[in-house]
């Protein structure tokens, strides 16, 4: 899988490089960034290990490896200010961020290239490029909450003495101030961590609130978060590359999963070759859920204030047919999922896939209709 990186010369965009370039999987890494020299700089400072590593081409180009380009992941963007919320960022990024995508779609993103927001705010980004780009909605993944998530299970691990790949615990909804942690499924080496020794929900609280503030944290002490991102992204790079399926918590276009619709928002998502695969519904605590449908309200009301105020977000999400429903369809892709009967559900853990046979555990919403995914 060829990927390219767009912002490829910033922290974010070098530290996915390099993050890339120590799994040692995707054979070909390019980094393209308006400014030129930093962005020779990184392809050659990770260039320089490659002996030590993989045989990947990595190197610095422009535009024009667009079209060879299997997924294009877009860290460009301009950093948040530490007392700034993720949010206020929006007015200062959507211009770039559409600049950025016209620029890609003119360079010849391709019909089955798959695009990876990473920029912020993301979840708005994201649908703003599922709505732009005119490309299967399975087909545009944001980071959503993967960064989050990791943060946290760093976090819970460290304060109980446990190894973090132990620490199995996930955060959903915006990659924001409304993001919402499950305490209901996290556990420690299969563990209930509620049953954890020295666990408490003051201790709960307490951890939710570090992670929550750890973007602000790491950019008081080193102006932006770099490695963890990097990681978080090679994550769900590998994931599509090696079609692992792995059960994520990226964003993307949800059409009544969990009572939500269009916004892109994280929920518990499948991905692999070709992208989303399924969007999974749980049964959660109602603290969670209506945290989560919170979390799509607050989304939505942004994006309904972007698409007021500016003129070129308002034209981007009315897609490339100019109708503002055409994503997926405009380039011959299916339409997104959707919870009553478009979609494909199919229910686990209630032994088979007639949802009204009993009460599910876990829906799975998957993006019918063909493509290359198939499903
Ligand atoms: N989703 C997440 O979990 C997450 C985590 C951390 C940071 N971020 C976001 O990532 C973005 C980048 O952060 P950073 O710390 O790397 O910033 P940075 O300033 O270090 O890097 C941004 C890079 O984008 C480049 N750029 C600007 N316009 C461009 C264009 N038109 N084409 C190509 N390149 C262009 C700049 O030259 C710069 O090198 C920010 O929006 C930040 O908020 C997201």
């Amino acid at each position: 899988m060829r990927v390219g990186i767009i912002g490829g010369g910033g922290l974010v965009g070098s530290c996915t490089g390099f993050a890339l370039q120590c799994g040692g999987v995707v054979p070909e890494i390019n980094l393209i960034d308006v400014n030129g020299d930093l962005c020779r700089g990184q392809a050659l400072d990770i260039l320089h290990g490659a002996a030590l590593v993989a045989d990947q081409r990595i190197r610095a180009t422009g535009y024009e490896s667009i079209p060879e380009t299997d997924l294009v992941c877009i860290t460009a963007g301009l950093r948040r200010k530490p007392d700034e919320s993720r949010l206020d960022l929006i007015n200062r990024n959507v211009e770039l961020f559409l600049k950025i995508l016209d620029d890609v779609m003119a360079a010849g993103l391709r019909d089955d290239a798959i695009v990876l927001v990473v920029s912020n705010p993301v979840d708005v980004l994201t649908y703003l490029a599922t709505r732009r780009t005119g490309l299967p909605p399975r087909q545009v993944i944001g980071l959503g909450t993967m960064l989050d998530s990791s943060r946290f299970r760093g976090l819970i691990a460290q304060d109980l003495g446990l190894p973090a790949t132990q620490v199995t615990a996930t955060i959903l909804g915006e990659h924001g101030d409304s993001m919402v942690p499950l305490w209901s499924v996290a556990q420690a080496a299969g563990l209930p961590l509620e049953k954890y020794p020295g666990w408490s929900p003051s201790k709960a609280d307490e951890l939710f609130k570090r992670t929550k503030g750890s973007g602000a944290e790491v950019i008081k002490l080193k102006g932006g978060a770099g490695f963890a991102v990097g990681i978080s992204i090679r994550e769900v790079i590998h994931t599509v590359a090696l079609d692992s399926r792995r059960i994520l918590p990226v964003s993307s276009l949800v059409s009544g999963q969990y009572g939500m619709g269009d916004v892109c928002i994280s929920v518990p998502t499948v991905v692999g070759e070709g992208g989303v695969r399924a969007q999974l519904e749980l049964d959660l605590w109602p603290k969670e859920l209506s945290g989560l449908q919170q979390s799509a309200r607050v989304l939505r009301e942004t994006i309904d204030q972007v698409l007021k105020t500016n003129p070129n977000a308002a034209k981007a999400a009315a897609g490339r047919g100019g109708n503002g429903t055409t994503s997926g369809a405009s380039r011959g892709g299916p339409p997104p999922a959707s919870a009553n009967g478009q979609g494909v559900r199919v229910t686990m853990g209630s032994g088979g896939s007639n949802a009204s046979a009993g009460r599910p555990r876990v829906t799975i919403s998957g993006q019918s209709g063909g493509g290359r995914g198939g499903y």
